[in-house]
């Protein structure tokens, strides 16, 4: 049983000139493993911002507040620490690796996460399901991470890497952007397996309530100007789909 406890965050993004801009202000979130939260939020309020900071990305400051997992203090941990700690983001827009295999990144992630390297036997069969079950080429093994891959297949990477490495936290950002409607139902249920185990947490952010409804939420937050406004059930995501976020921005 593991928890994420998100306490007062503020976060500044760092510009070129090395100003400050100030763009989380004060999240306060907690999540424990088993539990499913979804955030939505309009256009530039920093779900992002918020994803990146607790995965330790460079271009973000933190100004205030905390992050702990288990009661260890995230935010002093290096990237590589805090994925070895259990955390794991499914980025908006996942970069590309040239000159490194799906196969061999999978594998070097799997060893720096359990602290061994994965049997070489049971290994190649596990990669193999794995693609199997997101309907990907067994091609893919061989491609450089991300090259080229089409927007839905790097999404389906995500999810293949989550299914493998089995985080304790899992964030998915903006995950169902440009899958088709079979691929959004195929990555819904490779979610949905990982979440069955009861063993992760998982952090949903989107735009849209479609995917909610493959991956029922146990709470929906509002997320608007840097911090969150309103928290509810997954009814919530239904009234903001027929609403809009209208009456939070002008709150
Ligand atoms: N280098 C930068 N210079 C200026 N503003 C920046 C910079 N990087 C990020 N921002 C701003 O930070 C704000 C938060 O961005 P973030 O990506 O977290 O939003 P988001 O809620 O994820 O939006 P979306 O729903 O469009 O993905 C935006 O207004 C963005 O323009
Ligand atoms: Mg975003």
């Amino acid at each position: 049983m593991s928890t994420l406890e998100i306490r007062d965050l503020q976060v500044s993004v760092k510009l070129p000139d090395g100003e400050l801009k100030p763009i989380l202000a004060g999240v306060d979130l907690t999540i424990k493993s088993g539990e499913t939260h979804a955030i939505m939020g309009p256009n530039g309020s920093g779900k992002s911002t918020l994803a990146y900071s607790i995965a330790g990305h460079p271009k973000y400051e933190i100004t205030g507040g905390s992050v702990t997992l288990d009661g260890q203090d995230v935010l002093a941990l290096t990237v590589d620490e805090r994925a070895r700690a259990g955390l794991f983001l499914a980025m908006q827009y996942p970069v590309e690796v040239p000159g490194v295999s799906v196969a061999n990144f999978l594998r070097t992630a799997k060893t720096a996460i359990d602290g061994e390297a994965p049997k070489l036997r049971t290994w190649a069969g596990e990669l193999r399901g794995a693609m199997e079950k997101l309907q990907m080429d067994p091609a893919f093994a061989q491609r450089n991470v991300n090259e080229g891959f089409s927007g839905g297949e790097k999404k389906r990477h995500e999810i293949m890497q989550l299914e493998l490495l089995k985080p304790k936290m899992a964030i998915l950002d903006e995950t169902d952007s440009g899958l088709d409607i079979d691929a959004l139902q195929i990555v819904s249920e490779g979610v949905n397996r990982v979440r069955a185990t009861g063993d992760t947490g998982f952090l949903l952010i989107t735009h849209y309530t479609r995917i909610l409804r493959y991956i029922k939420p146990d709470f929906v937050h509002v997320f608007v100007g840097g911090r969150i406004v309103e928290e509810g059930g997954s009814e919530l995501g239904e009234r903001l789909e027929a609403e809009g976020y209208k009456k939070f921005v002008n709150a």
